[in-house]
């Protein structure tokens, strides 16, 4: 797991302006060391092994990291005693900060629905926008069959686009969850 050491005073953001995320570079994690060493903004810290930067960097990567978790309020979501119980289960965790989507839209997304966020948000931190676990068309193909899709005359010529140009992910109208 990565740790993040910080700057987090770096944070431009506010939670109504449009750019939500911090944006970190962080340096490659030596897979063996359960310790890491982030740069931000061109400040690093070395661990504790007193490494510096230079000697782990090994390729740029971009993170987003959830506002929460990198200003360490761990204990907006989990129980102080016991990080393995939350304050609340989802979708009721996230919905102490978020807009709850079953006002926005008359139908949900199943996994919406369910309460399931984190199966396609990680709570913390990604490598992907929007804290997604997985990148494009392959987060709806985790959970749809995707020869089960492409079987759907609607999908035979998508001609470039993602599934997102026409499915809302979290909900819609009606059932097929348009945009
Ligand atoms: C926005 C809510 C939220 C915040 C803030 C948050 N967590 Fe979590 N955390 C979760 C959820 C939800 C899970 C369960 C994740 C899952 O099911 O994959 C989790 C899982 C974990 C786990 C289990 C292992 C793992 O990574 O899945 C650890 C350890 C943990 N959190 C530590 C922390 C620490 C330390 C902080 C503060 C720096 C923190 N969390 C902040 C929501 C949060
Ligand atoms: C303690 C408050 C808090 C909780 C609880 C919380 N969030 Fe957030 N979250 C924020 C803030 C603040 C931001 C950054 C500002 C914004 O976009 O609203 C954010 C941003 C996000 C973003 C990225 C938004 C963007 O536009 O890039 C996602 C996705 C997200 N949260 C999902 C979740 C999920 C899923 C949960 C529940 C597991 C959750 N949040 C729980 C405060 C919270
Ligand atoms: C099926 C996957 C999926 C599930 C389940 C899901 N989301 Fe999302 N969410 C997305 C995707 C994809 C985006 C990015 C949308 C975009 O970029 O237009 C997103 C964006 C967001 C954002 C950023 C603001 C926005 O609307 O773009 C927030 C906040 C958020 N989700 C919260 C939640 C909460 C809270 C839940 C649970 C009630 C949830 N999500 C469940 C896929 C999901
Ligand atoms: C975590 C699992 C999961 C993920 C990820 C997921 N879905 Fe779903 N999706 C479901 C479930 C469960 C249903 C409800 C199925 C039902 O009610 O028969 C559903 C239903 C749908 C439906 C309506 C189908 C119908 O016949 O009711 C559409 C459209 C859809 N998903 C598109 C997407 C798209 C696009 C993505 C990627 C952004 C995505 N899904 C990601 C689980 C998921
Ligand atoms: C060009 C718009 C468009 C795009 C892009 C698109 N869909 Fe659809 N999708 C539709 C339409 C229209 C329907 C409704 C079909 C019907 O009425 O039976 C549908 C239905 C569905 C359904 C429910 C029916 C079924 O086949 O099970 C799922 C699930 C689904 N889409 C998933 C996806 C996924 C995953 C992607 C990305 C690979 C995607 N869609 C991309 C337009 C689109």
């Amino acid at each position: 797991m990565l740790l993040v050491f910080g700057m987090f005073l770096l944070c431009s953001c506010s939670p109504r302006a449009g750019r939500s995320l911090l944006n970190f570079f962080f340096d490659g994690v030596p897979e063996s060391d359960s310790t890491s060493l982030v740069a931000v903004q061109g400040i690093v810290q070395a661990d504790s092994t007193g490494q510096t930067g230079e000697e782990l960097v090994q390729e740029e990567q971009s993170v987003w990291i959830h506002y929460p978790y990198a200003e360490r309020e761990c204990a907006a979501c989990h129980d102080e005693q016991s990080l393995g119980s939350m304050t609340e289960p989802e979708p009721g965790l996230c919905y102490i900060c978020h807009v709850d989507l079953s006002e926005d839209y008359a139908y949900l997304h199943g996994p919406v629905a369910g309460g399931y966020c984190s199966s396609c948000h990680n709570p913390h931190s990604s490598e992907n926008e929007k804290l997604l676990r997985f990148p494009g068309d392959q987060l709806c193909f985790y959970c749809h069959a995707e020869s089960d899709v492409y079987s759907n005359e609607m999908h035979e010529d998508l001609d470039g686009m993602v599934c997102t140009d026409c499915h809302n992910p979290h909900g819609g109208e009606d059932k097929y969850i348009f945009q």
